[in-house]
C-alpha cells in the first residue's frame, strides 16, 4: 500500500491549483515530496524546472511552505519569528522589518506582534505560519490546508489575501477538504481518493458531473422517505441516497425540482420536516465519484488496524 500511487499533475504557472481530498487520501505526502522533505520511492518531480530529489535546495530556495501544522517557534514573538525567517532567507534588515510589520498588518497580528506565540490562539498561529511563508516573496506557495482551524471571517482574509498574491504572480499549490474553498480559489484542481487521482479539471466541470445542487429533502418518518424516495425517482439523472429520514438528490433545476418535488409529495399526503437546497459539498463529489463519503474507512480496514482513519 502507498501512500501515493500513479499521480501525475502538472500545475500552471499563475493561478492556483487545488489538491482536494479526504482524510489519508494522500495530500500532505505530495506536498512534502514537491517540497523536498520526503524524497519519492520511485517517480519523479521538478518544481519550479528544479529536480526534487538532485535539486532539492534548488527548490527550497524557489518555494515558500505552510504545512499542515503550525512551525512556528512558541519562544519567540510573532515579530521575532518572522524576522527569523527573513534573515533565514537573506534579506537584509530593512526589507525584514518592513515585511514584517506587513503581514502582520495584513494576517491581523499587529496587537500581538510582540507577544510570545506562546499565548496566541491556534489560529492566530495558524495565520503567523502562513505569513512566515509569504516573508521571502517565493514565486510558488505551496499551503497544506492553509485554512482548517479558521474560523469564517479569517477564511475569508485569508482567501482575499492568496487572490492578490496570484493577481501580483504567484502560482499557490493548495491542499483542502473543502469544494468551496477549491471553488472560490482554483483555476484548476484534482481530487485524491487513497492516493490515486479520482477526478481532474476545474471545479465548475467537476460540479457539472455532479449537477449543480442538492436537495435535501428530511421526512417526518423513514417509511415517508422510502416512500417519497420511490415517488421522486425520476426527479435526478442520479439515483438519491438515502439515510434514515434523509432523502438526497443532486440536481440541475434547485428551485424547480424543489417545487416539483413538493407538489408531488404534497399529493401522495408524505410529510417532510425539512427541506434544503446547498452547493454540493465535497463529500457530495466524493460519494458521486466512488460511491462513499470522503470520511468513510475503506471497506475491510478497521479502525484499530489503521487507527488514523475512519470515522472521527
Ligand atoms: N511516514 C509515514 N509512514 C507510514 N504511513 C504514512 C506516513 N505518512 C503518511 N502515511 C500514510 O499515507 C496516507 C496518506 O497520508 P497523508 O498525510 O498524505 O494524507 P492527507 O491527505 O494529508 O490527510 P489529512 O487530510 O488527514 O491531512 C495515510 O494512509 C497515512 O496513514
Ligand atoms: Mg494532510
Amino acid at each position: 500500500m502507498h501512500a501515493l500511487d500513479d499521480v501525475s499533475l502538472r500545475v500552471p504557472r499563475g493561478e492556483v491549483f487545488g489538491l482536494l481530498g479526504p482524510n489519508g487520501s494522500g495530500k500532505t505526502t505530495m506536498i512534502r515530496i514537491l517540497s523536498t522533505i520526503l524524497a519519492p520511492e520511485s517517480g519523479s518531480a521538478t518544481v519550479n524546472g528544479f529536480d526534487v530529489v538532485h535539486e532539492a535546495n534548488a527548490v527550497r530556495r524557489s518555494i515558500g511552505l505552510a504545512g499542515q501544522y503550525a512551525t512556528v517557534d512558541e519562544n519567540l514573538t510573532g515579530f521575532e519569528n518572522l524576522r527569523m525567517i527573513g534573515r533565514l532567507n537573506h534579506l537584509d534588515r530593512p526589507t525584514v522589518k518592513r515585511r514584517a510589520n506587513e503581514l502582520l498588518e495584513q494576517f491581523g497580528l499587529t496587537d500581538a506582534a510582540t507577544r510570545n506565540v506562546k499565548t496566541y490562539s491556534g489560529g492566530m498561529r495558524r495565520r503567523l505560519d502562513l505569513a512566515a511563508a509569504l516573508v521571502a516573496t517565493p514565486p510558488l506557495l505551496i499551503l497544506d490546508e492553509p485554512t482548517t482551524g479558521l474560523d469564517p471571517q479569517s477564511r475569508q482574509d485569508l482567501w482575499a489575501i492568496i487572490e492578490q498574491l496570484v493577481e501580483d504572480g504567484t502560482t499557490v499549490l493548495l491542499t483542502t477538504q473543502y469544494l468551496e474553498e477549491a471553488d472560490r480559489l482554483a483555476k484548476q484542481l484534482v481530487v485524491l481518493d487513497h492516493g490515486r487521482i479520482i477526478a481532474q479539471g476545474t471545479s465548475q466541470e467537476l460540479k457539472t458531473r455532479l449537477g449543480a445542487t442538492v436537495l435535501s429533502l428530511n421526512f417526518e418518518s423513514t417509511d415517508g422517505a422510502v416512500r417519497g424516495a420511490v415517488l421522486l425517482a425520476d426527479l435526478a439523472a442520479k439515483p438519491a441516497n438515502i439515510e434514515g429520514t434523509v432523502v438526497e438528490y443532486t440536481v440541475d433545476g434547485g428551485p424547480a425540482s424543489a417545487a416539483d418535488a413538493l407538489r408531488r409529495l404534497d399529493g401522495a399526503g408524505i410529510a417532510l420536516a425539512g427541506l434544503a437546497l446547498r452547493e454540493p459539498s465535497l463529500d457530495d463529489v466524493f460519494l458521486s465519484l466512488t460511491g462513499h463519503r470522503a470520511e468513510d474507512a475503506t471497506p475491510g480496514e478497521t479502525n484499530l488496524d489503521n487507527p488514523g482513519k475512519g470515522r472521527r
